[in-house]
């Protein structure tokens, strides 16, 4: 007894002796998606050809912390996976020019104290981890024990601009995966729209959450960022991740989900469906001009078109069609331009953005390099209109108070034009009407 407590088993010297020994060895078998270390020593190629011969240091990063000794879920830096094509807490990767040396945190198997005491990373809590030698072998680069990194490497935001700027162009294994995260969304959403029924009933927007949620765990990772799921009032709201409200028949209800596939690039699909069905008549009429403003977005998706075409493209539409609507206190001219944007009221937010490993992909690019760049082959983006009528905008009739419509597609530029990934589900109203009837 040690001030009136018994001993933590640490502080056994004879438990311990006895929890070194008489264990085999498990499978320590790393986890990496195939294709996916080579996909990364490509990268790791293109930086140090951009970087030329200058050092570059990324983390893995660590899970935050919840509350006491319980973390949130990992999720590795997507710089990081970019360049080793690995998941591991706690890892660094440093770069020399073409050298790649990669810090892990050994297994905290038999022998470390920390296999039985250390709930985070101990082997008998968290289970097997790889070895230095299982990693070196998997992923092709020379890894070393995490103590060994000097502690004065630190991140550097060039690099991190550099990055941005690199991952705007997808190899073919990218956008493998990316087809791969979209298909998967595309299942998903067949399974969110077959459970609406059981929404109605009572459970409501919770239950559709935890569907796709459960969905993109199975056959992913998980979601690729929180679920969007509104119903009725809550569709206008751009992030309604509260879903917390019921399910409604002859409401509309918008769901914004994208899985994030093992090798953690994540598909961003939007769909507004009718909940009983069918569209009312102001519920089709907001949808067919949020599709028109989509068309005319898609369309200005082309190798040497600038990238923020596809937005003034959107907003050209969604500005007339509001005109007709009367609903613009200016002229369509004065509402769309830089010193008026009175149709911005109904789409505070952009009309797409880069995709990839993140959802928001390439955040940290110049601006020159994001929004004035031409667009290239290799690039993946969204397109995401929408219109959004919140149930206490006085500007708006009441017939489209609380009407929220998103219509987004993932898309890769093509030598010739663009494909859009996510084509599978329909974009019109009756299309819409039709694929949940076909159930
Ligand atoms: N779908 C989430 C977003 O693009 O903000
Ligand atoms: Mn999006």
């Amino acid at each position: 007894m040690r001030d009136g407590r018994p001993p933590r088993l640490s502080e056994i010297p004879a438990f311990a002796a006895y929890m070194n020994t008489g264990w085999g060895t498990p499978d320590r078998t790393p986890r990496v998606v195939p294709g996916a270390a080579e996909a990364a020593a490509a990268h790791r190629a293109r930086l140090a050809e951009a970087l030329t011969g200058r050092r570059a240091v990324l983390a893995a990063g660590q899970a935050p912390i919840r509350s006491n000794d319980m973390a949130y879920d990992f999720r590795a830096g997507s710089d990081f996976v970019w360049l080793t094509g690995c998941q591991i807490e706690n890892a660094v990767v440093v770069l020399e020019g073409a050298e790649a040396t990669l810090y892990v945190p050994p297994p905290a198997g038999p022998g470390d104290p920390a296999f039985f005491t250390d709930s985070r990373y101990g082997e008998l809590w968290v289970g097997a981890a790889p070895g230095l030698d299982d990693w070196a072998k998997a992923l092709g680069v020379r890894v070393r024990p995490l103590a060994e990194l000097s502690t004065d490497v630190t991140e550097d935001q060039e690099a991190a601009r550099v990055l941005a700027e690199l991952r705007m162009y997808k190899d073919d294994w990218e956008l493998g995966q990316l087809r791969e995260a979209v298909d998967r969304t595309v299942e998903g959403f067949a399974a969110v729209v077959r459970e609406i029924p059981a929404a109605v009933d009572g459970r409501g927007e919770r239950w559709l959450q935890g569907t796709f949620d459960r969905y993109a765990r199975a056959y992913g990772n998980g979601p690729g960022y929180p679920s969007i799921v509104g119903s009725g009032p809550h569709a206008p709201t751009l992030h309604w991740v509260r879903c917390d409200g019921p399910v409604t028949p002859g409401e509309l209800l918008l769901l914004d989900l994208g899985v994030e596939a093992e090798s953690c690039y994540t598909a961003d699909v939007t769909r507004t469906f009718p909940v009983s069905g069918r569209f009312t008549p102001a519920q089709r009429q907001v949808h067919d001009l949020v599709e028109r403003a989509h068309r005319a977005a898609l369309a200005a998706v082309a190798p040497g078109r600038r990238f923020s075409d596809f937005h003034h493209a959107a907003m050209e539409v969604v500005a007339h069609g509001l005109a007709d609507w009367g609903l613009l206190p200016v002229s369509v001219d004065e509402a769309l331009s830089d010193a008026g944007q009175h149709h911005r009221r109904y789409l505070v937010c952009g009309v797409g953005h880069h995709l990839g490993l993140d959802v928001h992909d390439c955040g940290r690019a110049s601006q020159e390099s994001y929004q004035d760049a031409v667009m290239a082959p290799g690039m993946a983006l969204t397109v995401e209109p929408g219109l959004y009528f919140h149930p206490h905008d006085l500007t708006v009739p009441p017939e489209l108070r609380g009407i929220g419509v998103r219509i987004e597609d993932d898309l890769v530029v093509t030598e010739q034009g663009a494909d859009v990934l996510s084509a599978a589900l329909p974009l019109d109203a009756d299309g819409l009407e039709k694929w949940m009837a076909a159930g």
